[in-house]
């Protein structure tokens, strides 16, 4: 009996409700008369089950998975379901939900799209080393063209945690440890997906996780405690939050972590208070994978009644796989525990993501094969990918100019991830198929396979670590039974017939990423032996390095002729990579995130402060904040990386020594490329302010800009700053600039600068 109506409704509404994202009033009233009408004839249980998401299909992301889930959508009981993608898989579900749910809701599709959807880009932490805001937008944008045409219209990306710790796996999917950089790459990948608007179906809602401070996870150790000052806290973690939200993100999955004593998923102050009262946020909260049911294990209840609450009460609207709401919130209403005004508030926020994304007007708009099979890997795609890797090859070292190799004689290519298909395109590459994607050999191979010998021998395992194999899992090591030895000969017998050494060392893809923290970040020991017996052969030796996260490389280092950090660079790595050592491409790309010497050493960023008692470099000077067995110093600082060519730099020049608020400092220098290959840099601009109401960085990122330039050529490259540029938390949480003493800092990295003094005056 009610089918007509509401199909008669969705016709009257059809032609619009795809949202143009700058909400038009004229929009939003009819937004508002749709879910007015809408809400008014659900039932309680049918508002509730709006807010459940259940996990079912091709992943499993969590520890559970959900049960029942056909008769649970039919049974209106599905508001969301996250797993689940291609037009067939998705058509299927989102049929029970509209043909037979009593009032034909649509359901949402959720899904973890981190660094492309079929097609692999470089994982996020590689795509950030581009410093290419332009090329990551369209990252994400090519991201929503496949990802909707799949099915999918909302992804859980991007991850914008502030990680300053590599032995936090998740360090991978974000953009590591720079604040501005990453509100910079927060905001642009917001806009890739979303776009202005859900007219043209092409585009997904974006979710910004994990609210919030999930990257301070205490010792690096997954889905631990954090606390934090509420200066660190609004000055370092929270801004990228804040500007993905400010590109207008539709949603935000809260985090697994505490803050101030209170885990997100239940933390009233996070997320009506800050998110809501004073962000302004209107969109969709979701929590993380069974992050409320979670709450009974950190203490916040000891039911699942009383942690629904808890949730409810701190404003989260969706419950991801848990069903603590499913199960307790109409107990919890008739209780009086609840109020059923807060279930409405949740239920119109996910069926106004609904409305947005057009799926009551055309619930199958996602949904069509044939745009599926047009659009998945397309051959435009692949080439951005194989851009996108280029620009995320960071060149770590290369002396007497090993590096770009000569298309001629022979090389051994060695090392267990020289010839391997599925660690490519890394840990968290959802629907990716690795079985697509190029390896270095097969990269080589097409590059520069008539002119050069190539003697490839895989030379050791990842690991033979039977703990790591262990907790890995042995198959997706794929480990060759052939003892370490024999592996080894092998190599170094293809080294000694060979003019240079090219090893592919690193990380297996699953120990980066999510549940991957690793106390010792350095090569596993079977890899070490395969260097050290190369290095013995007297060959110049290249490392190509693959892995999640900053390493501890010294040995490396200090025994390689040339190296390359190529993180997991996708699909399309091994042609990216061949395109760099024969110089094809000229690596440009810089570090995000510290490498530090020793674990030992963590946390090691660039913006720390400068304590009472700085060390200075005086190794006699005892009482200073210093190691008695190692030095402060980073192996490669942040924003470090090479070139074939070299840079360098001038002085720089100040317009003025002095501003007041609302004046433009200009700041200039001159950058010419004295070495014999064009190249692109990127220059960085640092600052400090001297003195302040409360200690201040050492070094703040503010500003950089990418330039090319031809062998030979100069550039004057200017920067303006203003007060504006230099506003901080200050000691009353204002955010507001002081005057006073600046130092202004222009160089290639965080480290190799050159300085200016100005003055901001009243
Ligand atoms: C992760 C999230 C992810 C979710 C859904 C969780 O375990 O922390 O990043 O989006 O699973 O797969």
């Amino acid at each position: 009996m009610l089918r007509k109506p509401i199909l008669l409704f969705m016709l009257i509404v059809s032609a619009s409700s795809a949202f143009s994202q700058a909400v038009l009033p004229a929009q939003q009233k009819k937004m508002d008369a749709f879910i007015n009408n809408l809400m008014s004839k659900m039932t309680l249980d049918e508002k509730i089950g709006q807010l459940n998401q259940v996990s079912v299909g091709f992943d499993v992301t969590g520890p559970i998975v959900s049960k029942n889930v056909n008769e649970n959508i039919e049974k209106g009981n599905v508001g969301s379901v996250l797993n689940t993608y291609t037009p067939d898989a998705v058509r299927k579900l989102q049929q029970i939900a509209v043909e037979h749910t009593r009032l034909k809701i649509p359901l949402l599709f959720g899904y973890d799209v981190i660094h492309g959807h079929k097609t692999i880009f470089p994982i996020p932490l590689g795509l950030a080393s581009s410093w290419d805001l332009d090329m990551i937008k369209q990252t994400a944008t090519i991201a929503a063209q496949e990802a909707s045409a799949d099915g999918i219209n909302w992804v859980f990306s991007p991850m914008v945690d502030i990680a300053r710790d590599p032995r936090w796996g998740r360090i991978a999917e974000g953009s590591g440890e720079d604040t501005w950089l990453g509100s910079q790459i927060a905001k642009v990948m917001v806009q890739g997906y979303q776009g202005n608007t859900y007219l043209n179906n092409d585009k997904v809602m974006a979710c910004v996780k994990h609210f919030a401070l999930y990257g301070a996870v205490e010792a690096g150790r997954d889905y631990n405690t954090v606390d934090m000052s509420e200066h660190r806290m609004f000055q370092d973690y929270l801004p990228p939050y804040k500007a993905a939200i400010d590109a207008g993100a539709g949603s935000v999955m809260s985090s697994f972590n505490e803050i101030n004593g209170v885990p997100a998923t239940g933390n009233k102050w996070l997320m009506t208070d800050l998110l809501r009262k004073k962000w302004g946020f209107t969109g969709l909260v979701v929590t993380d994978y069974t992050a409320i049911n979670e709450m009974i294990n950190h203490g916040m209840g000891e039911t699942t009644y009383d942690v629904a609450k808890v949730a409810l009460d701190a404003g989260i609207d969706m419950d991801m796989v848990g069903e603590v709401y499913l199960d307790n919130l109409k107990k919890l209403v008739k209780d009086g525990k609840v109020q059923q005004s807060q279930i409405d508030v949740a239920c119109r926020r996910v069926l106004e993501a609904k409305y947005k994304l057009g799926l009551f007007a055309d619930p199958y708009r996602y949904c069509n094969d044939e745009r599926a099979q047009k659009t998945i890997m397309k051959p435009e795609f692949l080439e951005a990918a194989t851009e996108a890797a280029k620009r995320s090859i960071v060149l770590l070292k290369n002396s007497n100019n090993t590096l770009p190799l000569k298309a001629t004689g022979s090389i051994a290519l060695v090392g267990p991830l020289a010839d391997d298909h599925r660690d490519m395109i890394g840990p968290w590459s959802g629907a990716g198929d690795w079985q697509k994607s190029v390896t270095v050999l097969e990269g080589i191979k097409k590059l520069a396979g008539n002119q050069v010998q190539i003697n490839y021998a895989k030379g050791a395992n990842i690991t033979n670590d039977d703990w790591m194999i262990k907790r890995l899992g042995a198959d997706q090591l794929n480990n060759d039974k052939r003892p370490a030895n024999e592996m080894i000969d092998e190599a170094v017998n293809a080294a000694k017939k060979s003019d240079v050494i090219v090893a592919v060392v690193g990380e297996s893809f699953g120990m980066s990423g999510e549940a991957a923290s690793r106390s010792e970040i350095g090569i596993p020991s079977a890899q070490e032996d395969l260097l050290k017996a190369l290095k013995a052969t007297g060959k110049p030796m290249v490392i190509i390095l693959m892995n999640g996260r900053p390493l501890t490389l010294k040995w490396e280092n200090d025994n390689a002729d040339a190296m390359l950090e190529t993180w997991f660079a996708g699909t399309e790595a091994g042609s990216a990579i061949a395109d760099v050592l024969f110089g094809e491409y000229n690596p440009s790309a810089k570090i995000t995130a510290t490498f530090p010497q020793d674990v030992g050493q963590i946390p090691l960023y660039y913006s720390h402060k400068n304590t009472g008692r700085p060390y200075q470099g005086d190794f006699t000077d005892r009482y200073k904040s210093r190691y008695l067995d190692i030095s402060n110093d980073p192996l490669y600082p942040f924003g470090f990386g090479l070139s074939y060519t070299t840079f360098t730099y001038s002085d720089v020049k100040l317009n003025n020594n002095t501003i007041k608020p609302g004046q433009l400092l200009q700041v200039s220098t001159t950058v010419t490329n004295t070495g014999k290959y064009d190249g692109t840099e990127i220059v960085q601009l640092y600052t400090r302010q001297m003195v302040g109401s409360v200690t201040r960085p050492v070094e703040e990122l503010k500003k950089f800009k990418k330039i090319f330039l031809k062998a030979g050529e100069s550039q004057v490259v200017n920067f303006t700053i203003s007060s504006a540029d230099l506003r901080f938390y200050d000691i009353n949480m204002k955010y507001t600039y002081e005057p006073g003493d600046f130092k202004v800092f222009v160089g290639t990295n965080s480290r190799d600068v050159k300085e200016a003094d100005f003055k901001l005056t009243n």
